[in-house]
C-alpha cells in the first residue's frame, strides 16, 4: 500500500536552503516532486551570510576527560537556532568562477576569477529568489523519524522502513520543526514545536557547523585565550598579541597569512608575533603562496601543540613557546545531525554518526562525527531505507555542482519508487557502502579526478552523463574538457 495515491505528488522535504538545499529544489520540482525547504536562518545562501559573532562568544568549555568544545552562548542554551556562520569578510573563493556555480547558472559576466564573500551571497539570493515560494524560513528542524504504523506521533518500532509502509494516510517521515530563536532570551521559553510528515527527506544542513578542537593535553589549564576559527573574523583585533594558529587547511592558512601581512606592513593594528602549527603539507588551494607574509611566522611545527599550566606550548618538533596569547584553532569541523535522535527509528538502530574513535577524541561524548554510517555506496542514500537522502557529506569535491548532481539522482531514483519495495530507478540498485569499519574522515574525501568519476557514474545510472555537459534534449554529462584543466590546477 502507498503512503500516498498515485495522482498526489510525493512530498520532498529539503532541510537548509544552503548552496546544497537550494541547488536541489530545482532537481526535485522537474521531476514533479511537491518541495518545501525548511531553513534556520531568516536568508537562503547558508553558510554565505556573514554574521559576525563577536570573539567573546566564543565560549570554551572542557570535559571531564579535558576535550575542549567551542560554542556560542546561543548553541549552549539548546535553543533551536541556525549555527553561526564560519566565514569571514575577507575571504574569497577557492573555487574559480567558471566552476563553482550551478551547472546551468554561470556567475554574472564580469566575475572576477576567485568570487568574493559578497558576490557569492548576491548570486545565491537572486538564485533563491525564484524559489522563494517554496522555502519557509526561520525554521529548525528538531527531530526527522519514521512515522509510526499507530499514525505518526509515537515511536516508530521499526514497523515501517525495510519491514512496511506508514499506515494509509500517512507520509513515511515525521518531522519537528521549532521557529528559530535569534538570540539568547532570559528566561528561555520553551519553543512550541509544529509536526509534519513527508514521502522524502533530502538532508542538506552543512557540514561546517561543530567546531573541532583537537585534545591538547594541559590546554584545560593553559592561561591564555583559546579561540576556534569560526569566529576568527578580522586581524586587526589581534593588534599587539601574540598568536598561535593552529592547522594549515584553507582557514588555517588564511588566517595566517592575514596576520603576517600585518606584521609585515608594519601596521598599528599588528599582532606582536604569529606562530603557525603545521601538520601537514599545504594543499595546493590552501597553500600560503608569495605575499611575503611566510616570513612572519616563527615556525612550523610537525604536529599540534601540546600546553601546561606554566604558559608554555610544547611543539612536537621540541620546540617551546612562551609568549603565546591566543591560539587559534583552524581545525576544521565535526558534521552533525541534531534531528536524528538515537532514541527515535531507525536511527537508534542504524546510527548516521557514530562518535569519533578514542584515538582522535579519548572518551569524549562528542554529538558530531567526522564520517557518516549506513549510507549506500554513493553516500548518498540511507541504506536501511532510501526514501531520505543526504547531501554534500563529500570533501575535495567542488561543493555546489557535485551536491546539483547527487540531487539529479535522488530526484530520478525516487521519481520511479525510490524505496526498498519499489527499486526506485531501474540502473541505480541502492547497495551498501563497503567501508563501515574505518573511522574518520577519509571515507569522504575525493578530490581529483575522484569527484568527475563518482558524478559521471552517478549520472550514468540514471540514463543520463553522456559527453556533452548539456545535450540537446537537456541530460547533463560530463564537464568539458577546459573546466576540467581548472579543477586539476586547484586539486
Ligand atoms: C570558510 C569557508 C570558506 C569556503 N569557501 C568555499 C569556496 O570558496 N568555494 C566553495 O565552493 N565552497 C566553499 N566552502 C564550502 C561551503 O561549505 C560550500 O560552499 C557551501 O556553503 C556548502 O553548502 P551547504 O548547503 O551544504 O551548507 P551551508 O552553507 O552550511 O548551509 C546549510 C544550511 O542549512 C541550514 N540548517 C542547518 N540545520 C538546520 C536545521 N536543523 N533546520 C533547518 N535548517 C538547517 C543552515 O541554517 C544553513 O543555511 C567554504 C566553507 C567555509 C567554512
Ligand atoms: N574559500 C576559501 O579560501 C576557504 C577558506 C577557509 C575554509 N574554506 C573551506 O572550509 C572548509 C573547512 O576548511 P578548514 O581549513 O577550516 O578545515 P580543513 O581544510 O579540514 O583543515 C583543518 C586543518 O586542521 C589540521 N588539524 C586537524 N586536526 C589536527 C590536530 N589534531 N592537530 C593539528 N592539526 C590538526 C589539519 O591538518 P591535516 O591536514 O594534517 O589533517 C588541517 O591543516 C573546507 O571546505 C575549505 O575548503 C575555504
Amino acid at each position: 500500500m502507498s503512503s500516498s495515491s498515485s495522482k498526489e505528488k510525493k512530498t520532498v522535504l529539503i532541510i537548509g536552503a544552503g548552496p546544497a538545499g537550494l541547488g536541489a529544489i530545482e532537481q526535485f520540482k522537474r521531476k514533479g516532486f511537491e518541495v518545501v525547504v525548511y531553513e534556520a536562518r531568516d536568508v537562503p545562501g547558508g553558510l554565505w551570510n556573514l554574521d559576525n559573532p563577536p570573539r567573546s562568544s566564543c565560549e570554551i568549555s572542557f570535559t571531564a576527560d579535558g576535550r575542549a568544545i567551542a560554542l556560542s552562548p546561543l548553541e549552549r542554551s539548546g535553543l533551536p537556532a541556525p549555527v553561526p556562520s564560519p566565514l569571514y569578510p575577507s575571504v574569497t573563493a577557492n573555487t574559480p568562477r567558471d566552476i563553482m556555480p550551478y551547472r546551468s547558472h554561470p556567475y554574472p559576466p564580469h566575475t572576477i576569477f576567485l568570487p568574493t564573500q559578497e558576490t557569492i551571497r548576491a548570486y545565491l539570493h537572486a538564485y533563491a529568489a525564484q524559489y522563494t515560494e517554496s522555502i519557509r524560513f526561520g525554521r529548525v528542524v528538531t527531530r526527522v523519524r519514521w512515522t509510526d504504523p499507530e499514525g505518526g506521533e509515537g515511536k516508530g518500532e521499526g514497523k515501517v522502513g525495510r519491514a512496511g509502509e506508514p499506515p494509509e494516510g500517512h507520509k513515511r517521515w515525521t518531522v519537528e520543526w521549532a521557529p528559530a530563536a535569534t538570540k539568547e532570551p532570559t528566561p528561555t521559553p520553551t519553543p512550541t514545536t509544529t509536526v509534519d510528515q513527508f514521502d522524502h527527506i533530502v538532508i542538506a544542513n552543512g557540514s561546517d557547523t561543530r567546531p573541532h578542537i583537537p585534545y591538547l593535553p594541559g590546554l584545560w589549564a593553559w592561561r591564555g585565550e583559546v579561540l576556534h576559527s569560526r569566529w576568527y573574523k578580522e586581524a586587526g583585533v589581534f593588534a599587539g598579541q601574540t598568536v598561535l594558529v593552529v592547522g594549515n587547511g584553507p582557514s588555517g592558512s588564511d588566517i595566517a597569512r592575514e596576520l603576517g601581512l600585518l606584521v609585515v606592513d608594519q601596521s598599528k593594528e599588528a599582532p606582536r608575533r604569529v606562530y603557525q602549527s603545521i601538520r601537514s603539507p599545504p594543499r595546493t588551494d590552501s597553500a600560503t603562496g608569495a605575499t611575503g607574509a611566510q616570513s612572519s611566522k616563527e615556525s612550523a611545527a610537525t604536529q599540534s601543540p601540546s600546553t601546561s599550566q606554566t604558559g608554555r606550548i610544547t611543539l612536537t618538533n621540541g620546540q617551546t613557546l612562551d609568549d603565546v596569547d591566543v591560539i587559534i584553532f583552524a581545525t576544521s569541523y565535526y558534521m552533525r545531525f541534531e534531528f536524528l535522535r538515537g532514541e527515535d527509528m531507525p536511527w537508534g538502530r542504524w546510527p548516521v554518526i557514530k562518535p569519533p574513535p578514542p584515538e582522535l577524541v579519548g572518551s569524549i561524548e562528542v554529538d558530531g562525527g567526522s564520517r557518516a554510517y549506513n549510507l549506500d555506496e554513493h553516500q548518498l542514500f540511507y541504506y536501511p531505507d532510501p526514501s531520505i537522502a543526504f547531501l554534500l557529506l563529500h570533501a575535495e569535491a567542488i561543493p555546489w555542482p557535485f551536491s546539483e548532481v547527487q540531487a539529479r539522482a535522488a530526484a530520478y531514483h525516487w521519481s520511479a519508487g525510490g524505496d526498498l519495495e519499489s527499486g526506485g530507478h531501474p540502473g541505480l540498485e541502492i547497495k551498501p557502502f563497503a567501508d563501515e569499519e574505518t573511522d574518520g574522515h577519509g571515507v569522504l574525501v575525493l578530490g581529483h579526478p575522484g569527484e568527475f568519476i563518482y558524478t559521471e557514474n552517478l549520472l550514468r545510472l540514471i540514463g543520463e552523463g553522456g559527453e556533452e555537459e548539456v545535450s540537446a534534449d537537456g541530460k547533463w554529462g560530463a564537464w568539458p574538457g577546459w573546466k576540467k584543466e581548472i579543477r586539476a590546477a586547484i586539486d
